[in-house]
């Protein structure tokens, strides 16, 4: 070995440390260290979207079936029934949020108190309970099919008849 290779050599690592060192000083520039404050893409259905429009088209009967498959673990339908590991949803639609007394509801829902399941809440809550309501216990990833959510309030829409003179609600 001649000391021009060697020379040689020697420049070519320090080159190649040299634009290593170079590109790194640059990306830290171009790509920036924080996350950004609204994700770059959304996932389709999981941004509120009006529900008013699908209820014209959903079907109570698709509802009952997605409601027996996925809330029937966690919740009862009929009136009077008790509470399983989540309230009774008899009459739900349009009572006040975390309003049955027999059960105890997380702080997070309670601090909805002074608002109403309407259709709109009850879309929103489904879509992803963790955003609705931040710190709830109930660990539903979400139903993230628009058509789906519709179905299920339709179906829950239906758990609000009139009670009987005299008897009170649950
Ligand atoms: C794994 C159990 C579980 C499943 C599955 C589940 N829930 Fe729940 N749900 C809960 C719990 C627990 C609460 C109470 C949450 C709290 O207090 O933070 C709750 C609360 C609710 C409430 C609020 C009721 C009120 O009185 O304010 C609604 C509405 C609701 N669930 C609807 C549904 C629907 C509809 C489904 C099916 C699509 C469903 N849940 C599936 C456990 C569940």
């Amino acid at each position: 070995m001649n000391s021009v290779f060697l020379n040689k050599a020697a420049l070519a690592i320090v080159m190649s440390v040299g634009v290593a060192w170079f590109s790194h000083v640059v990306s830290d520039v171009v790509v920036p260290h924080t996350a950004p404050a609204k994700p770059a893409f959304s996932l389709p259905g999981l941004e509120n979207v009006s529900i008013q429009p699908y209820l014209a088209q959903a079907s109570v009967s698709r509802g009952a079936e997605l409601a027996r498959q996925i809330c029937a673990s966690c919740h009862a339908f009929k009136r009077g029934a008790s509470n399983g590991v989540g309230p009774n949803l008899s009459g739900v639609v349009g009572r006040p949020i975390a309003s049955v007394t027999s059960y105890s509801y997380s702080a997070s829902l309670r601090s909805l108190q002074n608002h109403s399941w309407t259709d709109q809440n009850l879309s929103d809550w489904l879509t992803a309970p963790a955003h609705f309501a931040p710190g709830t216990r109930m660990s539903l990833m979400g139903i993230p099919v628009v058509t789906q959510r519709a179905d299920i309030i339709a179906y829950l829409h239906t758990l609000t008849a009139p009670l009987p003179a005299g008897k009170n609600s649950q």
